[in-house]
């Protein structure tokens, strides 16, 4: 793994003109070449010791990097005030339902990975939502809307970060939930990605809902106007919510008057959700999946997300074909990239679910299973994704992708914690609904069951049993926030929103660095690529750049097919780790907007 050193630039995605940190060119040039001038810490803290905010940043005591500059720069404060990484994972993720409510949240649910200093091996606090008591494996039907209080999932996140705080938390638990009160109270000022993202939100729905009330007139919106850059966004209820969990505690979300807000919702719209399933909430500590990659360790999230299980089976099968001899864009390594993921992606398909209700094989993260997998690749011919799957009955139907909805913030402090964590709404802002009085979003998660059992079709719907519904099961997610160990020490933290292209994307940094030993800024630059199994297409942020032209043709002679779509994959938000200076490079992704602080 590389430490920072020159190299050509490659950007993607539509924003990536536009850095959203309100930066000028020149600032970021002279900011580039600046961290580019910098040949050691010491001369880099003597330079310049105060607060740093940009989608690239280094220093020695602590890093936080989140989409979102004002929750990174709230991670920051907590860590300077004493708290460590997971005090600062836990504000930040705070400031982020307030920041960045359209996946930013309290009414979600998600993974973090947990590195205490000095421990062989990081934890998982998971933190999946679950399905409710009375729901069923045939409650949906093909086309049920995505929008609708009977796709809320029993909310994960105040659980989880309570357990991480519980756990690993130096700081007073108010204190980790001020700063969003404060940033909800007296409001934020909207940036044009929060602008952009805002009226989106408030295109889906009805004039007359709760959404519109809140993120429209009563948040501040200029009447008849839409929202701009520099309009100030309040959030009175939902600060009345924050200081509620901050001075009774988490369990008002589950026991108290905030559980009887939701209650209230589910009733109002004909959810689901009861009293007595947001009282059995629990989230869990539970051992990361670990695979052994080159020299690295990596440990990615266990199940109920597919994440460190895909990964496992991925770097095991191309740890096979030594990559890294090769050009990176050479077809020969891209189509063993895209063949790995279609095998994967259909394994994923036929077995993973909640392993609290499911038998899952546990050949699937043994390394003579990926070689198997890795000897299936016909190195001249794209396998036909349903060739894969004789056990599997597929229905012609179409559509649909994978936006880059869901957030992930990594953060890690002078002791040598380090967090990595992604949770989620599922879609932009969930269900779009609002809990009435209360400010908050919920999730729609529930979609990432298996919604109709027995129907997968070339859209990538999948209905084999492992994820189809049960009462109290935790949906499949692709959610993966890993951490990297080199010789015992965490090295390397990321993850990335996006889906079930999340598995890909993550792929994409990790082969970077660990792989072809790209700096973390060019890894995360890099163009991405994902092959979900189905739909049977490959997802190439590169397919119309006259760069790849040679390539995409040569995949496309051996059968791959392309999709249109060229839109941004992820958004991932890193931190590098020096091992021996312990100095921390963090680098936020620039297709989106995104903000490494250092102090
Ligand atoms: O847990 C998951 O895998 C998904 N709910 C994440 C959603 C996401 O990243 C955006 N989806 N299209």
């Amino acid at each position: 793994m590389s430490w920072i050193r020159p190299t050509a630039l490659l950007r993607y995605g539509k924003h990536d003109l536009t850095d959203l940190s309100d930066r000028t060119l020149s600032e970021r040039t002279a900011s580039w070449c600046f961290i580019l001038a910098v040949t050691s810490i010491a001369l880099m803290t003597s330079l310049a010791p105060a607060l740093r905010a940009a989608s690239e940043a280094t220093a020695e005591r602590g890093m936080v990097v989140s989409v979102s500059p004002a929750a990174s720069a709230v991670g920051v404060e907590i860590l300077k005030t004493g708290g460590n990484a997971v005090d600062a994972a836990v504000a930040t993720a705070f400031a982020l339902a307030v920041t960045w409510p359209e996946a930013g949240n309290i009414g979600g649910g998600g993974f973090m990975m947990v590195a205490p200093p000095d421990a062989a091996s990081p934890v998982c606090v998971e933190y999946r939502e679950t399905a409710p008591a009375a729901s069923t494996p045939t409650m949906y039907t093909l086309d049920e809307s995505q929008f609708t209080h009977r796709m809320v999932g029993v909310p994960g996140t105040v659980a989880g970060l309570a357990l991480a705080h519980e756990r690993y938390g130096r700081l007073a638990w108010r204190e980790l939930i001020a700063p969003a009160q404060r940033l909800a109270e007296q409001g934020v000022t909207v940036d044009a990605a929060l602008a952009a993202s805002l009226n989106e939100g408030l295109a889906l729905v009805e004039s007359s809902s709760e959404f519109a009330r809140v993120f429209g007139k009563a948040g501040g919106k200029p009447d008849g106007e839409p929202w701009r850059a520099g309009d100030r966004l309040r959030q009175p209820d939902l600060a009345h919510t924050l200081r509620r969990l901050a001075v009774v505690g988490p369990e008002d979300f589950y026991t108290g008057q905030i559980a009887r807000q939701i209650v209230a919702e589910m009733v109002r719209g004909d959810g689901l959700i009861t009293a007595t399933d947001l009282a059995e909430y629990r989230a869990n500590v539970r051992p990361p999946v670990h695979v052994r990659f080159r020299s690295f360790d990596v440990y990615g999230p266990p199940l109920p997300s597919s994440g460190g299980i895909c990964l496992a089976m991925l770097l095991g099968m191309l740890e096979t074909f030594e990559l890294g001899e090769r050009d990176r864009w050479s077809a020969d390594s891209v189509h063993v990239v895209i063949e790995s993921l279609r095998r994967v992606f259909y394994q994923r398909a036929r077995y993973l679910g909640d392993s609290d209700f499911v038998d899952v094989p546990a050949k699937l993260t043994a390394p003579e299973f990926a070689v198997q997998l890795a000897r299936s690749i016909d190195p001249d011919h794209a396998t036909p994704s349903e060739d894969l799957a004789t056990d599997i009955e597929i229905s012609d139907v179409t559509v649909a992708g994978e936006g880059a909805h869901t957030t992930h913030f990594s953060v890690a402090d002078a002791e040598g914690w380090v967090v990595s964590n992604t949770y989620t709404l599922e879609q932009d802002f969930g269900s779009l609904i609002v809990v009435r009085g209360a400010g908050f979003l919920l999730n729609n998660e529930m979609g990432d069951f298996n919604r109709v059992p027995s129907h997968t079709d070339r859209e990538g719907r999948i209905g084999t049993p492992a994820n189809t519904i049960a009462p109290g099961k935790r949906m499949l997610s692709s959610q993966t926030p890993v951490i990297v160990y080199d010789d015992g020490q965490p090295r390397l933290a990321l993850g990335s929103p996006g889906g079930r292209t999340i598995i890909s994307t993550v792929l994409g940094v990790l082969l970077g660095t660990l792989e072809y030993d790209l700096p973390l800024r060019d890894a995360v630059d890099a163009p991405r690529l994902h092959h979900g199994w189905l739909p049977d297409e490959v997802h190439f942020e590169g397919v119309d750049d006259p760069e790849f032209s040679v390539l995409v043709d040569q995949l496309k002679q051996r059968g791959h097919r392309f999709a249109d779509d060229t839109s941004p994959q992820g958004d991932v938000h890193a931190i590098l780790i020096d091992p021996v200076s312990g100095a921390l490079q963090g680098v936020a992704d620039r297709r989106r907007r995104g903000s490494a602080v250092g102090w």
